[in-house]
């Protein structure tokens, strides 16, 4: 039985691979083409349907990405975006111009319940809205089906070709029900059955990378991080022993991580590859002594990695292929995303492959967001503990205590957060907490201790609740919790007397301390 398919056409907005996504959770396989792509190369991919993203243009503007009259009319379901909408009616023989006003934000939004794309949609929805043009006159054949107080045609349909437009963004969140609409146009007009589920992603990706791969040697550095992980373990489930990953401590991990890292992918773990643990922390807390400026914390303990990374792949000799775990997040943000626009660039793309001999990078997380990581790492059998773990930086705890980095200090991290991350265990908050950890304050003050006056260090201690990491609140923690950790921080963890929780929310605080 052949694959079904959908096709989104990508014209450069922000929001593709969202759309992609939402496809991905009706059950439907889906792949992102450029609006440059070959009307012949399209039809020969035989889709159930078709899906034109928003962009930036204005489609009536010379040079504007466009497509032929023709991707109209290969009997295939089309449903246009927001620009994706207005090319449609442009391409077809509407009219698109400039409004008065820009509609942006959350829109109420009337729908004609009679149109399939609407089935089950309530009559007034909230959708996002963002667009400068609009829908002036619809191509013949055309009826709306939705509109808004300042947008005649919010939607529209053409029954009989099989033609549909959306002005809004049903593909994100703050339109309430736009993943019933995005599900009836895939399930509903297309037809799909949805038979696709992420185990078929992680067979297509196996087979995919095999072929590539051929007898090709692969090299990947392995953080213990949920994406290396999974990449690593997709690449050892295709090519076996011909992926060497390399897993270098710093000193800078979490308690007993380590160790925990080589029993799940070293020699006596479950999967198949070469592992090489470098146990580098003398290497670093000597990189770092008398350093206290966070930023140059950073620099010296990334630039120290890529060093020891280097000289192990050295000693490998020439690999084919370097696995890099990047996810979409971090591609969209570096600007690598298609057609759509640069935001800032980021630390995961495109950072080892100069130092390293190599010919091609695999990146087979790039497509994902991190829960759907998530899914393929449980797919494939890694333990829950690390597909679920919490978000941890590269420079790990260096950037967790501040002012100088020494091996003590280290320790005295260390023991804290493994209390305060099982005391959080404990009280069942571990997965409803986006991200919480401890950090050594530079500071010491007095306490008592006994009938003895202590002078010792603070614990920070950070929870914070965040969809994006970009902003984040600090979480209410059940005050019992706290004062169960507090006590037994000071009870079992050396020089340490005093524990401050930090309520800061981001901004103007940070997540981490530095
Ligand atoms: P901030 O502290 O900027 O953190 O609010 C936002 C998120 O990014 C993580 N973070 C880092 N990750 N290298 C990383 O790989 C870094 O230098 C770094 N600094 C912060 C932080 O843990 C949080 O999830």
């Amino acid at each position: 039985m052949e694959k079904e398919l959908v096709l989104v056409i990508d014209f450069g907005g922000q929001y593709n691979q969202l759309v992609a996504r939402r496809v991905r959770e009706c059950n439907v396989y889906c792949e992102i083409y450029s609006y440059k792509t070959d009307l012949d190369k399209i039809k020969a991919m035989n889709p159930k349907g078709i899906i034109l993203t928003g962009g930036p243009s204005s489609c009536y503007e010379e040079g504007a990405a466009t497509c032929s009259k023709e991707l109209f009319e290969l009997g295939v379901p089309v449903l246009g975006l927001c620009y994706g909408a207005q090319l449609m009616m442009h391409v077809l023989g509407g009219r698109v111009a400039r409004a008065d006003v820009r509609e942006y934000g959350k829109t109420e939004v009337k729908v004609d319940k009679s149109s399939a794309l609407f089935s089950d949609v309530s009559e007034d929805t909230i959708c996002w809205m963002s667009h400068f043009d609009y829908i002036a006159e619809m191509a013949p054949g055309f009826r709306a089906v939705a509109h808004t107080d300042n947008c005649p045609v919010a939607a529209a349909e053409c029954v009989e070709k099989q033609l549909y437009a959306i002005q809004f963004h049903p593909e994100v969140l703050h339109t309430v029900e736009g993943s019933k609409m995005l599900y009836n146009f895939v399930r509903g007009i297309c037809g799909c059955v949805g038979d696709w589920r992420m185990d078929s992603f992680v067979e297509e990706s196996i087979k995919t990378i095999r072929e590539r791969v051929g007898k090709g040697r692969v090299l990947c550095a392995l953080s213990g991080g949920v994406d290396s992980s999974v990449a690593a373990v997709l690449l050892s489930k295709a090519v076996g022993e011909q992926l060497t990953c390399v897993f270098v401590d710093q000193g800078l991990l979490r308690k007993n991580e380590g160790d925990e890292v080589e029993a799940v992918f070293g020699p006596n773990g479950s999967y198949d590859l070469n592992f090489i643990r470098v146990n580098a922390q003398e290497r670093f807390y000597g990189k770092l002594a008398g350093v206290t400026e966070p930023e140059r914390k950073r620099k010296i303990i990334g630039e120290e990695f890529i060093r020891v990374f280097e000289e192990e792949a050295k000693k490998i000799g020439t690999v084919d292929f370097l696995v890099q775990g990047t996810i979409y997040p971090d591609v969209v943000e570096s600007g690598l995303g298609g057609e759509s626009a640069v935001i800032k660039s980021h630390h995961n793309v495109g950072g080892l492959p100069d130092y390293v001999d190599f010919k091609e990078i695999i990146e087979p997380l790039r497509n994902l967001f991190k829960d759907e990581v998530r899914k393929v790492g449980l797919e494939l059998g890694i333990p829950e503990k690390l597909v679920f773990r919490q978000p941890f930086p590269g420079p790990g705890l260096g950037i967790r205590i501040i002012g100088e980095v020494t091996a003590e200090k280290v320790k005295i991290v260390q023991d804290a957060d493994a209390i305060y991350r099982e005391e959080i265990a404990n009280a069942g908050l571990d997965r409803s907490i986006n991200q919480y950890f401890a950090a050594l304050t530079n500071m010491r003050s007095v306490g008592v201790m006994g009938d003895e006056r202590t002078y010792d260090y603070a614990i920070a201690l950070r929870a914070v609740n965040t969809i994006d990491f970009m902003t984040a609140e600090s979480a209410q923690i059940p005050w019992e919790v706290l004062q169960k950790v507090t006590s037994r921080i000071i009870n079992e963890v050396g020089h340490v007397n005093r524990v401050l929780y930090d309520v800061t929310s981001k901004p103007p605080g940070t997540i981490e301390f530095e």
